[in-house]
């Protein structure tokens, strides 16, 4: 979780789950375009990577902050027949993700919900996520999964993180100030999420060093991490005994 979330909403999940309603409401019919855009396609590079780095095979899978079901489209297509399950605090992206999945003749169950407290049921052998780790409580998190994990299901953690040399901070800059000069627009809808705000989060968040230790204290094993793209974002792997 980012500093900057815990200085601003200190433990109150519900501050938090303001935050993304501030930042998403409103935006589902357009977020697979924005996302393509703001990271110049990276994302669907990043995403397989994601991909790449899950099991070769998996019965059941859980998608967290599955939002309007990129992830779970390219899941359905990794593991033909599989049990796929979603979660998001946001209705209208699990409305855009239920119809792409309906259309790919794929049935998943969309559960509305705060990935830190969902109400799941029965087991996984695996769960992903893109972009959750830097609104979480990495700690909340993995108490509210890893009872429902089986022996050797793998955990795939993806997000956004601050570049680390000067070069790479400044490039990253400047892409951000245009990001957030231009794209309200292109995108109106997307005025409250292009600010500053998200470039404080991103900033300040230690997701990966964070959920490394909490993955350890939950007692995972084959703890990961891999650099994507400069360190512009990360993904970050463990697995139950
Ligand atoms: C940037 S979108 C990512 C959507 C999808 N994972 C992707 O990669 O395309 C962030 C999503 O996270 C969801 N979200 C943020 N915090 C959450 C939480 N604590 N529990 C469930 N969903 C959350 C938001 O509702 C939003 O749909």
């Amino acid at each position: 979780m980012s500093e900057f979330l815990d200085q601003h909403q200190p433990e109150k999940l519900e501050h938090r789950e303001a935050l993304v309603d501030r930042w998403f409401s409103g935006t589902g019919a357009s977020y697979d375009r924005v996302v393509a855009w703001t990271t110049l396609g990276l994302d669907g590079y990043w995403k397989r990577k994601l991909l790449a780095s899950m099991p070769e095979t998996a019965e059941r899978v859980l998608d967290l902050a599955c939002g309007t079901g990129i992830v779970l489209e390219k899941l359905a297509r990794k593991y033909p027949g599989s049990q796929l399950v979603g979660v998001d605090l946001t209705q209208e992206y699990l409305d855009v993700a239920k119809a792409k999945l309906a259309a790919m003749g794929v049935e998943a169950e969309l559960l509305h919900a705060n990935a830190e407290s969902a109400p799941l049921t029965g087991a996984f052998d695996a769960v992903c996520s893109s972009y959750i780790p830097k609104y979480v409580d990495p700690d909340r998190l993995l108490d509210c999964i890893t009872p429902y994990l089986r022996a050797g299901a793998k955990v795939v953690l993806h997000d956004f993180t601050y570049p680390k040399t000067w070069l790479y901070r400044k490039v990253w800059r400047v892409w951000m100030w245009s990001i957030n000069t231009i794209g309200p627009r292109f995108f109106p809808a997307w005025e409250k999420a292009f600010d500053k705000e998200l470039v404080t989060v991103i900033k300040n968040t230690h997701w990966p060093r964070e959920f490394m230790a909490a993955f350890e204290r939950h007692g995972y094993v084959d703890i990961k991490r891999q650099n994507l793209t400069a360190r512009s974002s990360m993904i970050v792997s463990a697995r139950r005994p």
